[in-house]
């Protein structure tokens, strides 16, 4: 089954063609981090607009690359949300307009479902059940992925997002977006032990985060001390240490509460390069596998959602009455 994935949930335009959820014929992105840059963050009316002009480009390209007709696909796949509606319905309109007139079926798919079907592209095959770390811009969560498909929430943030305080910090900072990559890019080879920011934990078998005291503590942290008086590098990887001692504390907790003796990391922040290091020392101690994508398929794409949309398919069928679908922000 060959399947058009398309994604426009925040700002990036992606397209691709899978097939069977897991054969990449192509994959392409057009990024809006030059747009959004100026601006240290996304700005979303600038996103549709954007979305807008490179949208059919962007399908035509995964198309050609994939060497295949559109009247040969089996179905087209769309992120329905969470993210920015005004960004997700340009997505979605490509979509429905598509679907209708080559008469195929659409396949509504949610993004975090997307991130974290992206999982089964790492190169070890994950054997579920298996935790799942889902840390992106918008989400900070653990989940339980089951053989069916479900995937059981675990614990989440009750604040801010891994990836938001990234992106907030760099903004202040002023040190370029998307945040995440700017602080990482700053903190290779710096002392992550320099400044000693908090570290939300709960009670002993708490799965929840929090984000919003460190980045309080970081942002104070910047305010209090004048440029100059501080290194930016020690800064950077003092801050990204205790985003990333969090993140990998809580999964394997994850892991040993649940008995389960597998992890995967997926969405933008497992990109990190030492939120991945990490992670691969302390699951190879713990005896647990460890299943990462590829870090292309870690920020936003579209095979994940070609991917995920071949699993949606096989379990529930296209969506009953498409053209009645909306974009959902949350
Ligand atoms: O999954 P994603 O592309 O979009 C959402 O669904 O949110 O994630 C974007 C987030 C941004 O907050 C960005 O700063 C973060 O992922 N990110 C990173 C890295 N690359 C992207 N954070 C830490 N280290 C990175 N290398
Ligand atoms: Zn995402």
């Amino acid at each position: 089954m060959v399947i058009l994935g398309i994604e426009t949930s925040c700002d990036e335009t992606a397209a691709a063609v899978v097939r069977d959820g897991k054969d990449i014929l192509s994959g392409v992105i057009a990024s809006q981090v030059p747009v959004h840059s100026p601006f240290g963050g996304v700005v979303p009316e600038l996103a549709s607009r954007m979305h807008l002009e490179y949208i059919i480009p962007v399908i035509e390209r995964a198309l050609g690359n994939a060497a295949i007709a559109a009247k040969d696909l089996d179905a087209i796949a769309v992120t329905r949300g969470p993210g920015l509606v005004g960004a997700l319905l340009v997505g979605l309109s490509a979509a429905k307009a598509m679907a209708y007139a080559l008469q195929k079926p659409l396949i509504p798919v949610n993004h975090l479902h997307g991130h974290i079907q992206a999982a089964f592209l790492s190169e070890d095959m994950p054997r579920e059940p298996f935790v799942c770390l889902v840390v992106s811009g918008g989400h900070t969560a653990l989940y339980r992925v089951d053989p069916q498909g479900d995937s059981l929430l675990l614990g989440a943030t009750r604040d801010d997002a891994a990836g938001e305080a990234f992106d907030k910090i760099a903004k202040l900072l002023g040190i370029g977006y998307p945040g995440g990559v700017a602080i990482q890019k700053l903190a290779l080879g710096a002392n992550p032990g320099a400044i000693a920011f908090p570290r939300s934990r709960f009670e002993k078998d708490s799965l929840e985060f929090s984000f919003s005291g460190l980045k309080t503590s970081a942002a104070n942290f910047i305010r209090s001390h004048s440029a100059g008086t501080f290194a930016l590098e020690d800064f950077a990887a003092s801050f990204q240490e205790a985003v990333v001692d969090v993140l990998v504390e809580k999964s394997i907790k994850a892991a040993k509460q649940c008995g389960l003796g597998g992890i995967a990391a997926v969405g933008g922040v497992a990109a990190n390069a030492r939120l991945r290091e990490r992670l691969a020392g302390e699951s190879a101690a713990e005896n647990l596998r460890l299943y990462l994508p590829p870090v292309r398929f870690c920020t936003d794409n579209a095979v994940m959602i070609a991917a995920a949309a071949f699993r949606t398919w096989k379990r529930s069928g296209p969506a009953p009455d498409m053209l009645a679908l909306d974009a959902f922000s949350r």
